[in-house]
């Protein structure tokens, strides 16, 4: 089968290196943007991080898990006229992750930048840790990733241009009582940043990740009232994360001159996990 990925036509308009860009899509739209996939997109981060991509000007999909009906209408309720579209995309299974981004690819122009941001929880020590819970929580959060960027690394390589953000977590730098699963998944996705970045370093194609602390979404909410109280007391600047604390962060690590940054973890926590 023809790569849908690359089919598209692609000219550079000014300058050289990964400047603003014309192409035309297997459809013949003429599109002079990046298009943006954001995964488990119509979540707390995700649905924020769609926003700031799109006022920066990308075409923005996102994607999620197709049962979610409540959440899907409130985020294209609320594009105010952003170009933000969806697509249902379950990122535990490598084959709808196939078929999803190439049919985007097809509709909308290649994928230049990627974030991965869906996840899940499923705490328990590990004493009561269940096979369900360790399996889900890695299928999730870690295989996801490699569902995911396998099918748009080589495109975004061929043609010279990709952005690659994974969501990962303060708890993955500091482990955290009844999260061996999600401490793994989130700690080996570091280190898959790590290694596509130098796999893709001389192509233009930045991978980094970007571990936010204690952040106000529903995967927060559902912590025991005390125990967040507690958490929110622990942070040096005083206050729970909001969602585009993380989504401006993640908005300048796409940006086509954030060329220099790739490998990296960005912390974004409130001070609650300082290291050098
Ligand atoms: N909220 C925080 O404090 C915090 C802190 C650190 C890291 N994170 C990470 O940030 C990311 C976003 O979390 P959030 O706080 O917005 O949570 P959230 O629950 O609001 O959003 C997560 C989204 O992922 C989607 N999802 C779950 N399983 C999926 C699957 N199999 N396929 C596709 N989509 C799926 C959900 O439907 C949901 O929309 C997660 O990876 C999470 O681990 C969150």
């Amino acid at each position: 089968m023809e790569n849908p990925f690359g089919a598209g036509l692609t000219m550079q308009l000014t300058g050289s290196g990964p400047a603003p860009m014309l192409r035309r899509s297997n459809r013949g739209q003429s599109m002079n943007q990046r298009v943006a996939v954001v995964t488990g997109g119509v979540g707390g981060l995700g649905a924020s991080i769609c926003r700031a991509l799109a006022d920066a000007g990308r075409t923005v999909v996102a994607t999620d898990l197709a049962h979610r009906g409540d959440a899907i209408e409130a985020f294209l309720d609320d594009r105010n006229g952003r170009d933000m579209h969806f697509e249902p995309m379950d990122v535990s299974r490598f084959e709808d992750c196939a078929d999803t981004l190439s049919r985007i690819a097809e509709s909308r122009g290649p994928i230049d930048i990627l974030v991965n941001a869906a996840g899940i929880t499923r705490d328990a020590s590990l004493r009561k840790m269940s096979v369900e819970q360790w399996r889900s929580v890695l299928s999730v959060d870690l295989e996801s990733v490699f569902n995911t960027c396998r099918q748009v690394i080589e495109p975004m390589m061929q043609r010279g241009f990709g952005r690659i953000v994974n969501i990962s977590s303060v708890n993955a730098q500091t482990g955290q009582f009844g999260q061996t699963n999600y401490a793994a998944a989130k700690a080996g996705m570091h280190g898959f940043t790590m290694s596509l970045a130098r796999e893709a370093a001389r192509k233009g194609v930045t991978v980094n990740s970007v571990s936010p602390g204690y952040v106000d979404t529903e995967m927060t909410r559902a912590i025991r009232h005390d125990i967040r109280a507690q958490i929110i007391e622990s942070i040096p600047v005083g206050r729970i994360g909001m969602p585009d604390d993380i989504a401006r962060v993640v908005r300048f690590l796409c940006e086509d001159d954030a060329d220099y940054i790739t490998g990296a973890n960005v912390p974004v926590n409130g001070g609650m996990f300082m290291s050098f």
